[in-house]
């Protein structure tokens, strides 16, 4: 297949370099042959929530079940509009019909607002390590990722201001920024995004758009500042969220996009012919969602102190798991993955000696670390550096990601398999 693909078949060169396997393919079957506890992918394990289910069972039986109005269903787009303007500060009323969109996920809301405005050769800025849709997004968009590095000091990721100004040139279109931050879980705080936002006000040719899917799952009672909230910003900034890690329903793929209507314009010109419509029935059933989740829920104020306060436990448990295991975790502040410092183990040389996504031998240590430890642990990461480019992904090489949105028998077992290891390193 690949072989095919590189003779060129009429594959678009919009899709160069895509025929590598992704981390997930080799990562996922690992997990399954060996029957090691997977905290690899991103998604909850458990059974969405009744309520949240309830609502798209009554939207079916009662026949939303044809197109929907092509920039969202209104009564979704109005609960949204209801949901954000609180939260976007300033008094602001969102207009739900000119300044909300919805998408099929935050991945179409993305792919949609870069069909619309990237033009070939712009650049967009991305904080790296970055979740690997982006860069292949812009690809297929004709821009140019421009990437600046997340730090890791003093236990903390941080984000050097300066570099991400010299990152901004002419070209440059977005600056993409994602708040609560997969996979190192940083959250921005409000000091970081006003200088964020200064840098934008030197540099009125740039866009902000903010993926902040992990928005409801901030940890330690830090509140999710939203970077559009900020004064001047509002007109700058388009924010991207989606239902899937809220309501663990990852599969439903509904999303959506707010901000002013000169931004969310194009992003709704694009979908009209790329998906036309998002589903229905989901629609309607988010909409009736939304005003459920701030309703008490399970003894807690709202369904989403709920869901922040279960994320924020599983948390904890895996990263005592990891330390118990020598593996350091950089406690994440939202999201639902911990990345972990791996330095005490060595991974024996056979597993860096089987070929890697591009064919490469030996693999990155990080790549050779979560192989080793499916096989010999039974528990599977993912190695960060699948987050990074070619130029930083060494970056990566003694860190490991793991998910924690799994149920407790995982996160139990996992713990059993990681008490038990060793260090092997000096
Ligand atoms: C940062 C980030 N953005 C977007 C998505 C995808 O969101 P959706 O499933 O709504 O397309 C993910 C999923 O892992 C993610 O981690």
């Amino acid at each position: 297949m690949r072989k095919l693909l590189q003779r060129g078949l009429g594959t678009a060169a919009r899709l160069r370099g895509f025929d590598a396997p992704t981390v997930w393919q080799e990562f996922t079957p690992l997990a399954v042959k060996l029957g090691a506890v997977n905290l690899g992918q991103g998604f909850p394990d458990w059974p969405t929530p009744d309520f949240v289910k309830e609502e798209l069972r009554v939207a079916v039986s009662a026949n939303y079940n044809q197109y929907a109005r092509s920039a969202g269903d209104v009564k979704l787009v109005e609960a949204l509009a209801a949901h954000y303007s609180p939260l976007v500060g300033g008094g602001r009323k969102i207009d739900p019909l000119t300044e909300v969109t919805v998408s099929v996920g935050a991945t179409e809301a993305l792919y949609a607002l870069m069909q619309a405005i990237i033009n070939e050769g712009d650049e967009v800025v991305v904080l790296e390590p970055a979740f690997d849709t982006y860069p292949a997004q812009i690809q297929m968009a004709g821009g140019v990722p421009k990437f600046v590095p997340l730090e890791l000091k003093h236990g903390k990721w941080t984000l050097d201001f300066n570099k991400l100004e010299r990152a901004i040139t002419k070209k440059t279109k977005l600056l993409l920024l994602n708040t609560p931050h997969n996979p190192t879980g940083k959250v921005f705080s409000k000091e970081e995004l006003s200088f964020v936002a200064d840098i934008l006000q030197r540099h009125t040719h740039v866009t902000a758009v903010c993926d902040e899917v992990y928005e409801k799952l901030i940890y330690d009672k830090k509140q999710h500042v939203r970077l559009a909230s900020l004064p001047g910003m509002w007109d700058r900034t388009v924010t991207i969220s989606s239902c899937g890690k809220t309501f663990s329903c990852t599969g439903w793929k509904v999303g959506w996009a707010y901000g002013p209507q000169h931004l969310i314009k194009p992003i709704v010109l694009a979908n009209q012919w790329i998906q036309y419509c998002v589903s229905t029935p989901t629609q309607h059933a988010m909409a009736n969602i939304l005003a459920k989740a701030d309703k008490p829920y399970e003894g807690s104020a709202s369904y989403y102190d709920y869901v922040c306060a279960q994320y924020e436990s599983k948390r904890n448990d895996l990263a005592a798991s990891l330390r118990a295991g020598n593996l350091l975790p950089i406690m994440p502040e939202g999201g639902f993955f911990i990345i972990a410092d791996t330095s005490a183990y060595n991974p024996p040389s056979k597993y860096s000696e089987q070929p890697g996504p591009t064919g490469e031998v030996p693999v990155s240590r990080d790549w050779a670390f979560a192989r080793w430890l499916s096989h010999e642990v039974g528990v599977t990461p993912i190695p960060p550096s699948a987050f990074y480019c070619k130029a930083s992904a060494h970056q990566a090489s003694k860190l490991a990601r793991f998910a924690f949105c799994k149920t407790e028998p995982a996160l139990a077992e996992a713990k059993l398999r990681l008490a038990k290891m060793k260090p092997t390193s000096n």
